[in-house]
């Protein structure tokens, strides 16, 4: 087992599912570049070592991530394809071994869009969603502009990527992001489970059928993570952006 390189992201192995733990409770599991880096080391790592069969994602009991530290936002320095979080979108994108995700308490920005990757998804009852991008003077991101109106339709996915509201649980469910929604208290339980069963059954047989099934979308998802990025950075430094950044930032000390 590799050692994390940040302390706020958690890596076990539970027979042959390796559990990829966001854990910095504090700041609602808010991701910064080290944060990803430990993210997208512990997917590759996963993906390449034979003792595992399947990666789960998870945060802490009443957390899945608040999305991007938005001090990393303000300081929008270096956004190139480098970058940590870029690495940990193109590494769930391209893992060859199943992806299931617990999620508990709120799941924004790339706490969202990250599910989007995962191909068996749990979430509490009390659980909320929440694709905020246009409300922080930004665009989608993770290939969510092409990955949502794929699952769900262009109406659906207007209302989620353009309004920016969060949403339950629930309603995600109704728009396919996610398959069962499960009593508080349950989720991590339920998804370990699952977890489990998928790890149990002939590796090659599930790897090669994960991948028949992204087979046809995998070109446009990294065409579309490319095209995000280029507008994201674009509207990142945006006056409107950053006033939003600050407010944030500066809510509870004005
Ligand atoms: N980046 C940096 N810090 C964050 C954060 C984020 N994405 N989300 C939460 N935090 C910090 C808060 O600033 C606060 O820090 P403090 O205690 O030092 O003041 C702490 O985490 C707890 O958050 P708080 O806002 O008090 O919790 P809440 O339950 O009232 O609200 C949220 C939770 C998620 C609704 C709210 O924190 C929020 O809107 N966060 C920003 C989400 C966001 O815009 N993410 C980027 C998506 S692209």
């Amino acid at each position: 087992m590799i050692e994390s390189c940040d302390p706020h992201v958690r890596y076990t192995q539970d027979g042959s599912v390796f559990v990829l733990q966001m854990h910095r409770p504090e700041k609602k599991n808010a991701l910064t570049q080290t944060m990803y880096r430990a993210l997208a080391e512990g997917v590759r790592y996963a993906d390449a070592n034979e003792t595992v069969n399947v990666i789960l994602i998870r945060g802490t009991n009443d957390c899945f991530t608040s999305g991007n530290d938005v001090n990393d936002f303000v300081a929008a320095t270096d956004r190139g394809t480098e970058r940590p979080s870029v690495q940990y979108m193109k590494a769930i994108s391209h893992a060859r071994k199943p992806l299931v995700a617990a999620v508990n308490g709120l799941a924004v920005g790339i706490g969202t869009t990250m599910l989007l990757h995962c191909d068996l998804v749990y979430a509490a009852e009390d659980s909320w969603l929440h694709l905020p991008f246009t409300r922080l003077g930004l665009c989608p991101e993770a290939g969510s502009s092409y990955l949502t109106p794929a699952l769900m339709g262009h109406q659906r996915a207007a209302e989620l990527l353009l309004l920016g509201e969060r949403f339950t649980a629930a309603k995600a469910r109704e728009y396919g992001m996610i398959n069962e929604v499960l009593p508080t208290g349950n989720v991590l339980a339920h998804a370990m489970q699952k977890a489990r069963d998928l790890a149990a059954l002939p590796s090659e047989a599930v790897q090669t059928s994960k991948h028949l099934l992204k087979r046809a979308q995998q070109g446009v998802i990294d065409e579309t993570i490319s095209l995000e990025l280029v507008n994201f950075a674009r509207l990142l430094h945006s006056p409107d952006a950053q006033a939003i950044m600050q407010a944030f930032l500066n809510r509870k000390r004005g």
